[in-house]
């Protein structure tokens, strides 16, 4: 039995937890809670499952318990540091874990997440990047069929296309450039990046298969600046986006060359400025006689509530729920659609057999590296060149804004 700490006890947290009860190989038995909140023992007496430990100091946690995991869910701005203090304790025989597991996106720029991989490599243990949505079932499973029968017979596919939209974050952090590095592009990006690597790559490849050569970014701030919501803004996450340019809106296109000399594209588009029933993934897949779709807000069960159900408000149908009358979408089970639960049990297995699963740090930096180039092409306003030496230091112009103005505008 693989025993699991979660380094932080957020909303990503609870996803994470409650698909584990889908783990049979592994178990989370601590939690690491800077403010000691005891969310996730609550759910555990909610789902009956073993109650995790749970511990405000990582050191301690680490220390005292006989971890052989741990799941990296803390926001982006801490986890270096957290990185680092890890790998001191184990460096010094103080932790005995054997792998890591981080959370998507692995860090707020280039630099941060290199040195992320470095020190868990340094320090020799095995490592996972949490991408959920490459291990959504419908995007597996439309994968698996596209290339069996579509691609074995008539070429491979061309175009991919991932979408990850909706109203906007639910913690203050995420709105701060500063603290989480950017805004949506950040955010969701990485997010739909990976997912469409994932569609145009052959099975088993791993994305060995595709090499990046061109990235066209195109950002842009929607909503979030308009007077009433700035105001609003101001007052959830002390940023101002009226005067502060981080994008609620984002388009990438990128350009692969494949193995067999193919030049194949994937586009993503990524929105903190969609207002429907609630997080929306779209993802698609064009070959030379095939096609897929896949919209997470268009599944099996639709509810309806009439004017007269004036409930509270919730996100018991979707994450990001936006409105409980007229028609909705609701699914069954979120940590399954969205990929958290094969996701865990793929990566949880993988540290079991001591091997380094699919989605791993590597993959993470190369998302970050995606991402970085992204930013540069908005900002210039041109597509960029890869490889480009110069974007290990490159910081997206959000982030360095949100620095310039930063007494100003952050609390
Ligand atoms: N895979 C996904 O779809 C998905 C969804 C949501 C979030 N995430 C990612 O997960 C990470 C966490 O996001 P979240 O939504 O859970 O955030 P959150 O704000 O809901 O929770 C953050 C957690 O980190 C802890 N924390 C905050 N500051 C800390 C510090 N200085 N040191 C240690 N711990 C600290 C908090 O106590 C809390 O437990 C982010 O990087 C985010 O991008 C991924």
């Amino acid at each position: 039995m693989l025993k699991v700490g979660f380094v932080g006890s957020g909303f990503v947290a609870k996803f994470h937890f409650k698909s584990f009860i889908s783990v049979p190989t592994a178990r989370v038995t601590a939690v690491y809670s800077p403010s000691g909140r005891k969310d996730l023992v609550k759910l555990a007496q909610e789902l009956g499952y073993p109650e995790p430990k749970v511990y405000t100091d990582l050191r301690k946690m680490l220390n005292k318990e006989d971890l052989d995991a741990l799941w990296i869910l803390v926001p982006n701005y801490v986890r270096l540091n957290i990185t680092k203090t890890l790998v001191e304790e184990v460096n010094q025989g103080k932790a005995k874990i054997k792998a890591v597991a981080y959370e998507k996106p692995l860090a707020r720029n280039l630099k941060e997440a290199r040195d992320i991989y470095k020190l868990v490599k340094k320090a020799g243990l095995l490592h996972g990047y949490l991408e959920n949505q490459v291990f959504a079932p419908s995007v597996i499973r439309g994968h698996d069929i596209l290339w069996r029968r579509g691609a074995a017979l008539t070429g491979r596919p061309y175009l991919s296309r991932a979408a990850e939209e909706h109203g906007g974050p639910h913690s203050p952090w995420f709105w701060n450039p500063i603290l989480s590095g950017g805004g949506v592009l950040l955010d969701m990006g990485c997010h739909s990046i990976e997912a469409c690597r994932f569609l145009l790559s052959k099975p088993g490849e791993n994305y060995r298969d595709l090499k990046p050569v061109k990235v066209l970014g195109f950002t842009a701030t929607l909503k979030w600046h308009r007077k009433e919501y700035a105001k609003w803004l101001m007052k959830f996450a002390g940023v101002d986006y009226s005067v502060l340019p981080v994008e609620d809106y984002a388009r990438v296109i990128i350009t692969y060359e494949t193995s067999d000399g193919y030049c194949v594209v994937a586009e993503s588009s990524n929105a903190w400025s969609f207002v429907g029933p609630g997080l929306r993934l779209t993802f698609e897949l064009f070959g030379p006689e095939y096609y897929m779709a896949i919209n997470t807000l268009q599944p099996e069960l639709f509810v309806f509530f009439s004017r007269n159900v004036k409930g509270k408000a919730g996100e018991d149908l979707v994450e990001k729920q936006m409105a409980e009358q007229g028609l909705m979408p609701a699914l069954p089970d979120e940590a399954f659609t969205y990929g958290y639960v094969y996701e865990d049990q793929e990566i949880a297995q993988a540290f079991a057999n001591n091997t380094i699963p699919r989605e791993n740090l590597e993959h993470a930096v190369e998302v970050m590296e995606l991402l970085m180039a992204a930013y540069k092409s908005a900002e210039l306003g041109k597509p960029v060149k890869l490889p480009d030496p110069s974007l290990i230091d490159y910081r997206p112009l959000p982030f360095r804004k949100g620095q310039e103005v930063l007494g100003q505008f952050t609390k």
